[in-house]
């Protein structure tokens, strides 16, 4: 080590990876990111970050520049080189909604060959695991590829993300806090200085607890929403605006008043695959987590309420039902989970003609639905439709104004996110409010 810079390897340079790999770089470290996918590699190298994220772009060229940052992919030598190694692969899940460790495996069998040959190093696991995975599988497999002992031949950490899309860099670099999860102190001392400089508390803690701190919080948080969208369903059929509701709950000091945005339900890379797999992992240990299970029953339901809201209102069969927004939250192009797929679908399901606008996502979803309209821009979308849903709170919907809509057929607007401007638009109705 030079001083508090650290020679850090990351294995793994998707969404996690590069944008740890790249904030650390920003702070001085060296870092070396590897991957399998040679196009990823070098277009790294390039500055060329092969995903969206905001200020990612800037910031890798800088480290790049610098020296600082470099991607390989040869895992061997970048582990030879370095003092610790972050685990930053996906963990999928596989059919039944439990995690797939397959690259997490491949990962922990390939740094174990290449410690055969190395002194003390430290290994933290970043990719999101179910508990006991790093005891259990992590370290039993560099153990027996490396033949070498965790504890006396290298250290071994958890320390889970808390990452956003859309504010990753900043979560990086600003975290609410770390926590790490370490096999003994001296496996947490030697990763501590990377994190210390980032004037964040840390948690130091076991191994066990730190993996599932990562989905207590995701599970949480998923709960929060699906608790504002309950309180958003009373709040219809009450005349009311669940927003006014949760101001008032959120100054509670006990609640706080974020992530109360009610709406058409949660989806993306995270909270759908995470709240599945502890479910899985609960069952496993032989308890039933019935909260966990409706919490996720609401969102499958929520997702779906605007279009029976609208069957509601009109027969939707041979109309045309603008939908503007795809990605699963604004600033992505990413529609993992998204609740505009089970929308579409069952707008298409009950014979309806859909013609769909997203600033960012449009080229993923003519994958899932390649048959619908995509429209350049909302107004397009809008002309002669019989109604509108609005399923994504992208800022330019934040600008339509009366004259947008009226090109519609029939002007019915529904909004499954909180974005248009009362002053702007007259007679729209909301999920829940
Ligand atoms: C989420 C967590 O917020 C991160 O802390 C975590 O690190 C990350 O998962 C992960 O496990 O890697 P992300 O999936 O990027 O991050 O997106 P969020 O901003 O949390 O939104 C998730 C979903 O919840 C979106 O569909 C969003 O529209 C929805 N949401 C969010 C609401 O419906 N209401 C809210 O108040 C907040």
């Amino acid at each position: 080590m030079i001083g508090e810079r650290m020679k850090i390897a990351i294995i793994g340079t998707g969404y996690v990876g590069l944008c740890t790999g790249t904030g650390f770089a920003s702070k001085g470290h060296d870092v070396v990111c590897v991957d399998i996918d040679e196009v990823k590699v070098n277009k790294v190298n390039s500055g060329i970050p092969p995903i969206y994220e905001t200020d990612l772009e800037d910031m890798l060229k800088d480290v790049i520049s610098k020296n600082r940052l470099r991607a390989t992919t040869n895992i061997n030598s970048a582990i030879k080189e370095c003092e610790v190694v972050f685990i930053c692969v996906g963990t999928p899940s596989d059919d039944v909604g439990r995690i797939d460790l397959k690259y997490v495996r491949q990962s922990a069998l390939d740094i174990g060959n290449a410690l055969r040959e190395c002194d003390y190093k430290v290994v933290v696991v970043k990719s999101t695991v179910t508990p006991e995975t790093t005891e259990n599988i992590v370290i039993p497999k560099i153990e027996e590829a490396s033949g070498k002992k965790v504890g006396q031949d290298f250290g071994m950490c958890m320390t889970p993300e808390f990452l956003r899309e859309g504010s990753a860099l900043k979560d990086v670099l600003e975290p609410d806090r770390t926590v790490i999860g370490e096999y003994d102190q001296r496996s947490g001392d030697t990763i501590e200085p990377i994190f210390k400089e980032l004037n964040a508390p840390i948690l130091r803690t076991k191994i066990k607890v730190a993996e599932l701190i990562k989905y207590a919080n995701n599970a949480f948080l998923a709960t929060k929403i699906s608790y504002s969208n309950e309180i958003g369903n009373i709040c219809k059929r009450l005349g009311v605006d669940v927003y006014d509701v949760l101001k008032g709950v959120g100054m509670d000091h006990r609640m706080s008043p974020y992530f109360f945005n009610a709406g058409a339900g949660w989806g993306g890379s995270c909270f759908p695959k995470d709240v599945a797999a502890i479910i899985e992992k609960a069952k496993e240990l032989g308890y039933e987590p019935k909260m966990l299970q409706e919490v996720v029953d609401i969102n499958k339901r929520q997702k779906v309420r605007m279009v029976e809201q609208l069957q509601k209102k009109m027969d939707i069969k041979n109309k045309k039902i603008a939908v503007l927004g795809l990605s699963f939250k604004a600033n992505t192009d990413d529609i993992r989970d998204a609740s505009s797929i089970d929308i579409i679908k069952k707008l298409l399901d009950s014979g309806a003609i859909v013609a769909a606008y997203d600033p960012q996502a449009m080229e993923n979803m003519k994958h899932i639905f390649p048959g619908i309209t995509y429209n350049e821009n909302a107004t397009e979308t809008l002309r002669d439709a019989d109604a509108c849903l609005i399923v994504t709170e992208w800022e330019e919907f934040k600008n339509l104004k009366d004259e947008n809509f009226n090109i519609m057929k029939n002007k019915l607007i529904l909004e499954g996110r909180k974005v248009l401007d009362k002053k702007e638009i007259k007679d729209f109705d909301g999920i829940c409010w």
